[in-house]
């Protein structure tokens, strides 16, 4: 071979080859990257490789478990659902026949089979072997998110996880209710939601991953991105306002305190931040309840804006005199959330969608009241900032250290995205779509395979700063027992424990 040809089969072949077998540890990986899919702005989409399958999930920061409809599925409802399903590849090792958590009414709403084994999962390029799975064999009914894709992506905290619960079932040979938080916490590594592993194996240099959501209806615009490991690239850490997560006091009940981390008293369950103010229109809501300490959870998975119905009701009257809160589409609102000092308004083009086909005219505001169901879970946030706020704002979910909280805890990032222009650019669209046919736009993106995989030199790693437990927490005293949520399961006569309790109950409501 002439150098001129041995420089050609280099150029040819060596990349062919890298990605063919990557070493990763030649490359230093710090995190990955993929894109999302959309449809109609109602769900978020993200593609992933569960052993030799690729699957379209939604991106679900609310619950904590990665579920995905089998082959095996022959009900109606399942062949309804598009896009590849999973087919159990050798790599499938199973743990768990007929998981009652499956099953319609305990774990997502209409499951009604479902097996829970490990496989290896791949998302925006980072890999995890013997991810625990939820496989899903039998639905018998259309919940929102079997429309939309074969399978959800849980983002949430290892507490929040009932999968967790189950792999330890059948490590240990006990009852599901014996499961206990310090070991859920303890086993997070081997057993935990996929992030979270990746955090805990050094997999990616920093715990968190980050989002940001494209607009596909009002005005195609933006880009839909996963980040797992590091912020966006070009994403500046001083322009982000960080606030911390709502921790929940696991020491209420001493058979439950961590004994492997003493110290620690209050554990992440959801991202739960606290929300300062509402203004609407530059005029400032009264908050509700009004003691203070309101919370809000930040869900990729809900398609509005969700509050206490008092508020909602005012602002909804404050923009529409209609029980549908209907509104004229060019009327620019800007619905603003303070967090953590800094205002995070939601941009006039999410703040509505078009209420009938044909009729460029007439919106519906994006907003509701919070529709009950948290009132059976044990969560305690009053809003839910669902996908109108995260086309409006960049946000990072920081875990921190999923066992020592106090060390380095969990925070939220937010960054606005709004442009200066954003009601003019309402104005423009509204006006284009009434005078080509009278429908705003709207469309729908496959979620993307195309990953990258973000390599370098870690930067030193940042320790984490030091809060009270009282001062990471909006409750004060991070008093879950107090909580009147609470207080129906406290004093050990559920014969269940407070954590698969949670677990249960936060996967019963319906999909957020
Ligand atoms: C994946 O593996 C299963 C079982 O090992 C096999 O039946 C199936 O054909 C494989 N699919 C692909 C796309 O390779
Ligand atoms: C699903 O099936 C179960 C058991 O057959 C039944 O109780 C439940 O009502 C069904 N759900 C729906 C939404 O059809
Ligand atoms: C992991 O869970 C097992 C039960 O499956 C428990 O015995 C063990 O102590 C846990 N490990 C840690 C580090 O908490
Ligand atoms: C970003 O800034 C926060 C404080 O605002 C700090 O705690 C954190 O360590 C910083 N993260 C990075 C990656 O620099
Ligand atoms: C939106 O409202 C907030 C809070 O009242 C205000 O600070 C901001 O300037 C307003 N933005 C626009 C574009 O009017
Ligand atoms: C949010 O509000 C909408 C509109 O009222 C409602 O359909 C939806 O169920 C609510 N979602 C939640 C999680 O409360
Ligand atoms: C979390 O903090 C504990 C106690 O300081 C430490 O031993 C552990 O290594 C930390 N975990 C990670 C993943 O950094
Ligand atoms: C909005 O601002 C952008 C960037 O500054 C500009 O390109 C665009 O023309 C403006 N659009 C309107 C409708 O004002
Ligand atoms: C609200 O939080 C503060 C500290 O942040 C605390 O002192 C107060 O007791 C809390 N109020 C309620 C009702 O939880």
């Amino acid at each position: 071979m002439s150098a001129l040809n041995s420089i050609y089969f280099f150029l040819a072949f060596v990349p062919l080859l890298a990605l063919g077998s990557p070493r990763l540890e030649d490359r230093n990986v710090l995190g990955g990257t993929i894109g999302l899919g959309d449809i109609a702005d109602q769900a978020y989409l993200v593609s992933a490789t569960i052993g030799n399958s690729t699957v379209t999930l939604q991106l679900d920061t609310y619950h904590a478990d990665l579920l995905v409809i089998s082959d095996a599925c022959q009900a109606a409802a399942c062949a309804a659902v598009s896009g590849q399903r999973y087919t159990p590849s050798a790599s499938f090792v199973k743990l768990y026949d007929d998981a009652p958590f499956l099953q319609p009414g305990v774990g997502i709403e209409d499951v009604s089979e479902g097996r829970v084994g490990r496989d290896t999962v791949t998302i925006a390029g980072l890999t995890m072997d013997s991810q625990v799975i939820g496989v899903v064999d039998n639905i018998n009914a259309t919940s929102p998110l079997w429309q939309r894709a074969v399978g959800n992506l849980g983002l949430g905290f290892p507490l929040a996880s009932i999968l967790e619960d189950y792999a330890i079932t059948v490590a240990k040979g006990v009852d599901i209710t014996e499961v206990t938080y310090d070991w859920v916490i303890g086993n997070t590594s081997d057993s935990g939601p996929v992030i979270p592993r990746l955090s805990q194996t050094g997999a990616i240099e920093r715990p968190m991953f980050s989002i940001t959501l494209q607009r596909d209806t009002v005005d195609v615009s933006g880009a839909g991105q996963l980040t797992i490991g590091e912020l966006p690239a070009g994403i500046d850490n001083a322009s982000i306002t960080w606030v911390p997560v709502r921790l929940y006091d696991l020491t209420q009940d001493p058979d439950q305190a961590p004994p492997s981390a003493p110290n620690e008293k209050a554990y992440p369950f959801f991202w739960e931040v606290p929300l300062d103010a509402i203004f609407l229109d530059g005029e400032k809501l009264t908050q509700s309840p009004s003691a203070g300490n309101v919370t809000a959870l930040i869900s990729t998975s809900t398609p509005y804006v969700n509050g206490s119905a008092d508020v909602v009701t005012a602002l909804l009257n404050k923009v529409s005199s209609r029980t549908l809160p209907t509104l004229p589409c060019d009327t620019p609102h800007n619905l603003t959330f303070q967090i953590g000092g800094k205002l995070f308004p939601v941009d006039p083009r999410d703040f509505a969608s078009q209420a009938a086909p044909g009729d460029a005219k007439t919106c519906v505001a994006n907003v509701g009241p919070t529709d009950g169901s948290a009132d059976d879970t044990v969560a305690l946030w009053t809003w839910v900032l669902g996908t109108p706020f995260l086309k409006s704002n960049l946000a990072a979910f920081y875990y921190g250290n999923l066992t020592h909280p106090s060390v380095d805890p969990p925070r939220v990032g937010l960054m606005s995205l709004v442009p200066q222009n954003a009601s003019a650019l309402l104005g423009d669209a509204v006006k284009e779509a009434q005078s080509a046919g009278g429908s705003l736009e709207s469309t729908t993106q496959a979620a993307p395979t195309a990953s990258s995989l973000i390599t370098g030199v870690p930067t030193a790693t940042i320790p984490g700063r030091k809060p009270s437990v009282a001062s990471a927490s909006p409750s004060g005293s991070a008093n879950a027992a107090a909580s009147p949520r609470f207080a129906a399961f406290t004093g050990g006569t559920l014969g269940i424990t407070p954590c698969v309790m949670l677990a249960l109950l936060s996967l019963s409501v319906c999909m957020l």
